[in-house]
């Protein structure tokens, strides 16, 4: 069952009931400023930090689900109703609501007054736009009053929610121009250089800046006295919970149209220019920024430059095919949620509060290699910056936060798989852009420039922290955890409460990762080549002995007989082996071993991927281990925490398909690759949403496995390692377009009903228009004819100077 549809022509997914199972959300921003808004107009608003500059108040785990957000209520007679139905919830007699890329809108009746909202973040502006149209479709005229609202919030979220002592008196305001424009200032009169507006572009017959006066005491957003009265109060609030509210009345003749345009934005003023009179804020840049956006021209114009933006995004990987899913997930919505991602890391989204993490080592690192593509500068910067929170011997801050980026001490560090990533990310961006400069930048440890070495000493450091910390089988210690966070090896916890996160040591000397094996294998390799690319043709040979000695040990200590085992405990015990009672294979060492090349030559990798066939898949995807823990192992921590099939045990953690999936293609089983790239593909899955729950147009985290009571069932929309990794995946292995060092490379595998298909790709400055002739093949290039030449191989020559390349590939 559905709830909507994709628009592809309009880039949009259309919802038609705002009773969808989850709150199907969109993020709107692309730089700095971003608002997390669901269909039925709940969500808030950040200024680069989710944690420390909120603008706007969301309750988390409140009842009803999703109930804040910036509403507009409209009043006809004595109904009350809203166009994204919440938080009133009056039936309506239409509704639509239409996610776009950074932009959304909605189309909602009642008793014959339309109103249609659209809401966006301008590309240049630290401010979101609401255009708000009411249109009088009775056969008489019609006076109703519009209202809105949003809730402040006292700037840092986490504070704001516990510091109740402090904040019910801090709260200041100032109000202008009769109302129209209300000035959220908490804090500014001492350490705060900013604050926030809510204005509109006419005349308004009332306002209301205390939330108490508003909606009346004891009553929530789903009934505020103001609007039951059709009148605002005039309220100036001081302390308490500020809001801002407007309230318009409009008189409208039968077929007649009035729109409105509300700015909610962020207004930083210079130190010593912070006061235009004693306590009054300078408002001088707030007041360019209303007028900016004050008309419909210069709001349909400001919406036409994001939407070009995203088109200009678009048109660097552009796939047409015969399958329709598959060019709507690569054209449009697998792109927009790696930018999403990139943006947001795993910070703020309806599973993620905003203040619990900043950006993830680990995962903006491989959000990277879904996005680098699209905006190579932000990726760069993006690698400095993460490499900045590394320590000197190679290991990093897990976490650090965006505003400040520093690292995160509270978390620390101690996840063995982070300084790998590293390579991942420089690798993937310098086959993008062939830009070797950014190996000579300076780049401190622990944010102390002091101790500043080059980025590709950093990448030493990495490369020599796994070579370094090795257990009793040679292969990498797992330290706190590897990618999955809940192979807790060392952590031992045995009292609620103690996060597995941080409990316990950090290290331990026994307890390994063959997953890490892995990612040695696989970026120990890129790293080499980096090394070769400087020139360093010593320290590549040196990289590839290490490489080598660790590949010995995925194949022996590694392998368990059918597949690879995940790891050995601190008790030297192996994890995910036939041995193990519960727990008998992961998923993440078949995938990841085998991506990198692991045990092909020795016959192991088939083995493993058919393990992973047999024991391990589903018709909603791969679950990450089987059997799943039904009791709590000490020894293993959280994974065995969760109920059977949910998260780390046993659900189906989408990240890791698109592993597997590689790996298929790797072996050149083009219809298993697809096979599993399709069980968790939104447009795919959009036809069972009812049992999915969660956004058609996105990935999920995590899907409940085979053993848990809600199978099929998405959790963790949105911010998800599983948007980079399925876009490389589809984008270059199974559509074959793979950036190397050496240029576009053209290697698809694909199944053997998928048709011929054509993709335009941009790269380092060029334009290749490819396509392929696919002869029912599934993988192996039978010829490559480049601006009508023939070439040998799978690597696109690159040619200096030339702009367009006219590419053939046949396979067979
Ligand atoms: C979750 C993991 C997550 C970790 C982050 C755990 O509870 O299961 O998926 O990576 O928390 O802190
Ligand atoms: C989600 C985390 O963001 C990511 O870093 C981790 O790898 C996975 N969970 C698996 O535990």
């Amino acid at each position: 069952m559905k709830f909507g549809y994709f628009d592809d022509k309009a880039l949009e997914y259309v919802i038609t009931t705002p009773k969808t199972p989850l709150p199907w959300i969109n993020y709107l921003g692309n730089k700095e400023f971003f608002s997390l808004i669901s269909n039925t107009c709940g969500g808030y608003t950040f200024y680069k930090d989710a944690k420390l500059l909120r603008l706007t108040r969301y309750r988390y785990n409140n009842v009803p689900y999703d109930n804040n957000g910036k509403y507009f209520y409209i009043k006809d007679g004595d109904t009350i109703w809203n166009p994204g139905w919440q938080p009133v919830k009056t039936a309506l007699d239409s509704y639509e609501c239409r996610h776009g890329l950074g932009y959304s809108t909605w189309t909602s009746s009642k008793n014959d007054v339309e109103a249609k909202v659209l809401t966006f973040v301008p590309m240049e502006d630290n401010c979101e736009i609401s255009k708000v149209t009411l249109t009088n479709n009775k056969k008489t005229d019609a006076k109703v009053t519009l209202f809105s609202y949003v809730e402040w919030c006292l700037w840092n979220a986490d504070d704001d929610m516990k510091n109740f002592q402090r904040n019910l008196s801090t709260g200041e305001v100032e109000v202008t121009d009769g109302g129209s424009v209300i000035y959220h200032k908490t804090e500014y009169r001492e350490r705060r250089n900013h604050y926030a507006i809510y204005g509109v572009n006419t005349k308004v017959d009332g306002f209301d800046t205390s939330r108490d006066d508003f909606l009346g005491a004891y009553n929530g957003p789903d009934s505020p006295d103001a609007v039951a009265a059709g009148k605002c109060t005039g309220s100036v609030a001081s302390g308490w919970s500020p809001i801002a509210a407007h309230q318009i009345d409009v008189e409208l003749k039968a077929g007649e149209s009035k729109t409105f345009i509300f700015t909610l934005g962020y207004i930083e003023n210079p130190e010593d220019d912070k006061w235009e009179a004693p306590s009054v804020v300078n408002k001088k840049p707030a007041v360019a920024m209303l007028a900016k956006y004050n008309t419909e021209a210069a709001v349909d114009e400001a919406l036409d430059v994001l939407k070009k933006y995203w088109n200009e995004l678009l048109s660097i990987y552009h796939v047409s095919s015969s399958n329709e899913k598959v060019d709507r997930m690569v054209n449009i919505w697998n792109q927009y949620q790696c930018m999403v991602t990139f943006n947001m890391s795993r910070s703020a989204s309806y599973y993620e509060s905003g203040i619990g993490r900043g950006m993830g080592f680990r995962d903006s690192c491989q959000d990277l290699l879904g996005f680098v593509h699209l905006i190579p500068d932000r990726a760069r910067q993006r690698i400095i910056d993460i490499a900045s929170t590394q320590f000197q011997d190679g290991s990093a801050y897990h976490q650090y936060q965006p505003l400040t980026k520093k690292g995160n001490s509270d978390i620390g560090s101690g996840f063995n798989d982070d300084p790998l990533w590293l390579i991942a990310g420089t690798s993937a961006y310098i086959r993008e852009t062939g830009d070797l400069s950014i190996l000579k930048e300076m780049v401190p440890f622990d944010n102390d420039m002091s101790v500043a070495k080059t980025l590709m000493d950093h990448l030493k450091c990495s490369f020599n922290f796994t070579a370094t910390h090795k257990g009793p089988h040679g292969l990498p210690l797992i330290g706190r955890a590897d990618w999955n966070d809940c192979l807790n090896l060392n952590c031992f916890s045995e009292h609620p409460g103690e996060s597995f996160q941080t409990f316990g040591p950090s290290e331990g000397p026994v307890a390994e990762s063959v997953f890490i094996a892995g990612m040695f294998v696989k970026y120990g390799e890129e790293y080499a080549q980096l090394a070769e690319l400087l020139g360093d043709n010593a320290e590549a040979e040196r990289a590839r002995a290490e490489v080598k000695k660790v590949y010995e040990a995925a194949i022996t200590a590694g392998w368990d007989g059918e597949w690879f085992v995940r790891a050995y405990d601190a008790n030297s015990n192996k994890v995910g082996s036939k041995e193990c009672e519960e727990g008998q294979i992961y998923i993440e060492p078949q995938g990841f071993c085998v991506l990198a090349g692991i045990g092909i030559e020795e016959g192991l990798a088939e083995k493993a991927l058919k393990s992973v066939e047999e024991k391990l898949d589903t018709k909603y995807g791969i679950m990450i281990l089987q059997p799943a823990y039904t009791k709590y192992h000490l020894e293993l921590g959280e994974v065995s925490s969760y109920p059977p099939g949910y998260k780390e045990n046993a659900g189906i953690f989408c990240h890791n398909n698109p592993w597997v999936s590689i790996a298929e293609t790797v072996v050149g089983h083009g219809n298993r690759a697809f096979d599993i790239y399709r069980k968790t593909c939104p447009a795919y899955v959009e036809e069972f949403s009812e049992i999915h729950a969660t956004e058609p147009y996105v990935y999920s985290q995590m899907v409940a496995g085979r053993d848990a009571k809600f199978h099929g069932q998405g959790k963790n929309s949105w911010l998800t390692g599983t948007a980079a990794w399925t876009f490389v995946n589809i984008s270059q292995y199974i559509l074959g377009v793979y950036p190397t060092h050496n240029g576009l490379s053209i290697n698809p595998c694909v199944p053997e009903d998928f048709g011929d298909f054509q993709i335009t790709r941009k790269y380092r400055g060029a334009t290749y228009n490819i396509s392929v002739k696919q002869n029912g093949a599934q993988k192996g290039i039978k010829s490559l004819t480049v601006n009508g030449k023939a070439v040998e191989g799978n690597v696109i020559p690159y040619e200096e100077g030339v702009k367009e390349y006219t590419v053939e590939a046949v396979l067979g």
